[in-house]
Order: structure tokens, then sequence, then C-alpha cells
């Protein structure tokens, strides 16, 4: 049985959800942040110890105004009202990605992961403003600021992701099958779950199925 530590999830569907609805696409942002919960919820149940979160891409920008509004100003209500909830049950908030944000949503985040920062229970990653070439970039120009080799070790210390062990599992709903800029080094060796559900009709259900087989999957890592 395959031990699971990391779960990254491409958290894809929601526009077409509330669309389908007859909604609006706004609206199937708000059902999906309904999921976040639950899947954060049975990640605690089955002893995660990191989940990453892809909520919003370098290539979100090119979205309509209203669309990136309505997104942060979900996060940033999802973080008032639930951070301290967060930090009693000892999960640590992460962010990956430039934190180039306005002032008030800046200063959130950072007081959510100085808050959270010796929990141990469970660390959420969200994927703010992420993209894996522009991480794997600066990766590379820290090295030669600091005269380091170009090396595997090396590169991956100076990701965002330093400290953390790389996904075993990477989810993608909504019926897509790419990977839309996310951890692209860091997937190098793990198994990926394209799932047709959109985002906000996604489950625990779903969810323990994808884990079960994971852990009977054999990991060769080019090994017989
Ligand atoms: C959520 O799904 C991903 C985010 C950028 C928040 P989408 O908004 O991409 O939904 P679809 O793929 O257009 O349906
Ligand atoms: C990937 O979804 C980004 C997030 C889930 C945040 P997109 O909907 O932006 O991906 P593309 O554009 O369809 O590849
Ligand atoms: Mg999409």
């Amino acid at each position: 049985m395959n031990p699971i530590k990391h779960v990254a999830i491409i958290m894809d569907g929601n526009g077409r959800w509330g669309i389908i609805k007859k909604k609006s696409r706004n609206y199937g942002h708000k059902q999906g942040l309904k999921t976040v919960e639950k899947i954060i919820k049975e990640s605690l149940k089955k002893k995660i110890k990191f989940l990453t979160l892809y909520a919003f891409s370098t290539e979100n920008w090119k979205r309509p105004k209203n669309e990136i509004n309505y997104l942060f100003t979900l996060l940033d209500n999802f973080l008032s009202n639930k951070i301290k909830q967060l930090n009693k049950e000892k999960i640590r908030f992460f962010v990956l990605g430039k934190k180039k944000f306005n002032k008030k949503l800046n200063d959130l985040l950072n007081y959510s992961e100085k808050l959270t920062s010796s929990n141990k229970r469970l660390q959420i990653n969200l994927a703010l403003n992420y993209g894996s070439k522009s991480e794997i970039i600066s990766a590379i120009t820290n090295l030669k600021k600091k005269k380091l080799k170009i090396n595997e070790s090396n590169i991956t210390n100076n990701l965002y992701t330093k400290n953390i062990p790389d996904p075993d599992i990477l989810i993608r709903t909504g019926n897509r099958k790419r990977l839309s800029n996310f951890l692209l080094w860091q997937l190098a060796y793990s198994e990926i779950f394209f799932e047709k559900k959109l985002w906000p009709d996604f489950n625990e259900k779903d969810y323990n199925k994808i884990l079960n087989i994971f852990k009977k999957t054999k990991r060769n890592y080019g090994k017989i």
C-alpha cells in the first residue's frame, strides 16, 4: 500500500458548472468553494500531510475583470472568516506564487501564513498567481545570484515548494487532460487522475475512489 503524503488538485470546471445551472460563472466559483471545504475535511480524515490547490494561474489574469475580482473577494472572505478555525484545527496555510495583490489581500495572506506557520497536521498550499514556468525561471535566477550549481537538488530547493515533498497524486477535475502550467517540475513522478466531473460536483466519494486506486498502484521510478 502506498502512503499518501501529498495530493495536488487542479480545481477546474466551476465556470461551466455555473452556466449549466443557468446561473453565472461566478456562481460556479462560489459553489466550488464548498467542494474545497469538503476536500480539506476529507484530507484531514485521511491524514494527508500536504494538499495543494490550484486556485489562480498566472494566465488567469487574462479573464474578465469582474470574474477576477469575484475570485479574490471569495478568497478574502474565506480567509477572513475561516483562518482562525483552520489554525485551531492545526492546519498550516501557505501560498505558492508571487503575492502581488492589493494591500488588503497581501496583508491577509501574510497574516494567515504567519498565524498558522507552526501547524503540522495538514499543510494547505494555495497556488495563487502561480505559474510553473515562472517558478522554474525564478529558481534558476536565484541559483545564478547565489553562484550555485544548476543541478536537481539546487533547483528543487529554490522552487516555491522547497521543503514540500513532490505530489504523490495530481487530480484534475473538469474533463480536460492538461496541466495548464501547474507544478511541471514537481509532477515528474506523480500519479495523474483526470476526472470528468466539474469541480463543484466532485465529492468525498470521488476523492476516496482516487486515493484507493493510488494506494494499489505500483510506482516504478524507472525501475522494474
Ligand atoms: C475554476 O474553473 C478554475 C479557476 C481559475 C478558479 P474554471 O473557472 O476554469 O471553470 P471552467 O473550466 O471555465 O468551467
Ligand atoms: C487551471 O484551469 C487553473 C486553475 C484551476 C486555477 P484553467 O481553466 O485556467 O486552465 P485552461 O486555461 O483551461 O488550460
Ligand atoms: Mg477552466
